[in-house]
């Protein structure tokens, strides 16, 4: 990995990302590990255990595509500050930013974390995982495509509003899913998104989407950019890029947006 590793990484490292780096049986390995280790008790209703447990995992025998310590860092400074009542991370995996934010969220006064996807077996893994964490009440796993949930949750009056979105999905879905929240004003002003992995893989179409002023926003909307969802180009927002580590020590970023207002 050379250069690219962080020095503060050194000997604590997840596993290097291979070439298949997810569903060949990981995941439920990861399971098998966490329910079989010798400090199981002491998990339970402890996610900073559960959390460490997965790491352990991704140190010692394979990669799993987690957000990490250090970026999750970011995030949770960011729920302290925002203290959403509703969070929404759209891409669970095997649970890590799910038991790690739901914990700040609920330590925040917050009432709900969904956690949206549509793998169903790591769907199963992140239910497990943040039971055993003692999250039970908090998270909700919802199993499916991201914005096929999205409609579903607002149509039904489950969910009114995200307070704080968390981005890791797939990367060309981002910003059709946060026009589609835009749309159904699940988001508005006061509401903030974390997306992830803006450097590796990257995801220039959302920096540009989120960076872009409502005046530039307008004249996309009105060039006959006829793609659905169209989004709502009146939102303002102040959007900053802030550095980060995956847990493998390779560089990455997230990049932090605030809905400001309504452009005039
Ligand atoms: C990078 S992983 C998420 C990592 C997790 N947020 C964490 O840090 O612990 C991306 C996840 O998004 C899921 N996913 C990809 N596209 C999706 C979509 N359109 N809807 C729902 N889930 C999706 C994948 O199955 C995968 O589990």
């Amino acid at each position: 990995m050379g250069s690219t590793v962080d020095p503060g990484f050194k000997g604590v490292a997840y596993q290097p990302q291979e070439e298949v780096y997810y569903n060949d049986g990981r995941e439920i390995a990861l399971l098998h590990f966490v329910y079989g280790h010798p400090q199981l008790e002491e998990m339970r209703g402890n996610p900073q255990r559960v959390l460490d447990a997965i790491d352990e995992f991704g140190k010692t025998k394979k990669y799993l595509m987690n957000i990490g310590p250090y970026k999750a860092k970011t995030v949770i400074d960011l729920i302290t500050e925002v203290k959403p009542q509703v969070m929404v991370e759209l891409g669970g995996y095997v649970g890590y930013s799910a038991i790690a934010f739901a914990a700040a969220v609920q330590a925040a006064g917050g009432k709900q974390y969904w956690s949206l996807e549509h793998n169903a077996e790591f769907a199963a893994v992140i239910t497990m995982l943040a039971d055993l964490a003692g999250l039970r009440d908090i998270v909700r796993v919802v199993v499916g495509n991201s914005a096929t949930s999205l409609k579903r949750l607002h149509g039904g009056g489950d969910l009114k509003h995200i307070d704080l979105l968390f981005l890791d999905h797939l990367k060309p879905a981002y910003t059709p899913d946060l026009k589609l929240c835009e749309e159904l004003e699940l988001v508005g002003p006061g509401s903030v998104y974390a997306a992830d992995n803006v450097v590796k893989p990257g995801n220039p179409p959302y920096l540009e989407y989120v960076r872009r002023t409502v005046q530039e926003k307008k004249e996309a909307f009105n060039s006959g950019d006829t793609n659905s969802p169209r989004g709502n180009p009146n939102l303002v927002y102040e959007s900053r890029f802030v550095e980060g580590w995956e847990p493998s020590g390779v560089p990455d970023a997230l990049e932090i947006t605030r809905c400001t207002g309504v452009g005039p």
